[in-house]
């Protein structure tokens, strides 16, 4: 198909919200500020009646999957899920076929899929927005609530220094994108071989943004308004041997030692789910500094922005 034809009826190509560096920062702002009206108690209204959304989950969620499914109702919408043993996209039916057949019954889909090539060519071939809810090397969602949630606490990001503790993995690379859209300082302690990939950080560094990277924790978190980790071993590394990265990343631990030289008003973010007692003790999870359970909430909040921008109605 021509990309002449991979249009929506009116002509505009649908909005799909894939990664943060393909959109401008002022379409992400105007999403987080629909998510924070939303979480302050304004009333967006029903503007997804009428609509039906599709959510496809290669991949155990709940977060995602439950934000997704209660935002969409919030705003009006219907909701269809789909898990890998549900599709014939789990049984080989390549997602070009798969995008062509649910954009004549959906209004948008978020796709779950632990092979963003997959996610690429969905997008490629659907004339409906598709949204990435994380692929193995990306977790945009993830980040717009990270985003709002730090600003929530903390006010403006920008200017802000974040701190990453631990695997170079799928949301450390949205952390990247993010820093370059909302204009904060990133430093990622990383173990040499869990490392993000070069070319992302020098996209990220040729934006202007201001991405350190570091195999020392103490470094990274020195003076940070916001120490982050995730997991050290995720859904796309299973079936790896696991013991090497727990051994690479046991020193990266977000314990309250390495909180200690963080800026004192610093806050704690990790996506969830956690491992508590491997990449974040109880102690720091479960302390004064967390703010894990108001990220997870902000799911729903920002994700609202997100299919309002991908609808064309924001
Ligand atoms: N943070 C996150 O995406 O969680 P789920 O895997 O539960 O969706
Ligand atoms: N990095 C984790 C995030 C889970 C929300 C994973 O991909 O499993």
């Amino acid at each position: 198909m021509s990309a002449a034809l991979k249009t929506v009826a009116g002509g505009a190509p649908p909005r799909h919200f894939l990664e943060l560096m393909d959109i401008e920062p002022g379409a992400l702002r105007r999403m987080l500020d629909l998510g924070t009206r939303a979480k302050r108690g304004e009333s967006l209204g029903q503007p997804l009646a009428g609509k039906t959304v599709a959510l496809i989950f290669e991949k155990p969620s709940t977060r995602t999957r439950v934000s997704f499914e209660v935002g969409i109702r919030q705003l009006g919408g219907q909701v269809t899920t789909l898990t890998k043993g549900d599709t014939q996209l789990g049984r080989g039916e390549t997602p070009a076929d798969t995008a062509r057949v649910l954009s004549r019954y959906v209004d948008a889909i978020v796709l779950r899929t632990d092979d963003v090539r997959k996610i690429r060519e969905l997008a490629e071939y659907a004339t409906v927005p598709v949204i990435n809810g994380l692929t193995d090397i990306s977790h945009p969602c993830q980040l717009m609530a990270d985003v709002m949630t730090f600003e929530e606490h903390r006010g403006p990001i920008a200017g802000q220094v974040v701190a990453w503790t631990g695997d170079g993995n799928n949301v450390a690379q949205s952390f990247i994108q993010a820093a370059a859209r909302f204009n904060f300082t990133l430093r990622l302690a990383t173990p040499p071989e869990l490392a993000p990939p070069a070319d992302l950080v020098a996209w990220a560094r040729a934006q202007g943004a201001k991405v350190e990277l570091t195999n020392d924790p103490s470094a990274a978190v020195a003076g940070a308004r916001c120490v982050v980790t995730d997991t050290w071993v995720s859904m796309s590394d299973e079936g790896e041997a696991t013991r090497n990265r727990h051994n690479l990343l046991a020193p990266y631990q977000l314990n309250a030692r390495l909180l200690s030289h963080a800026a004192p008003d610093a806050i704690v973010m990790h996506c969830l789910p956690a491992h508590r007692g491997e990449e974040i003790t109880d102690e720091v999870m479960d302390g004064p500094q967390s703010v894990v359970f108001d990220e997870a909430e902000n799911r729903l909040h920002a994700q609202k922005g997100v299919l309002l921008w991908a609808l064309g109605l924001a």
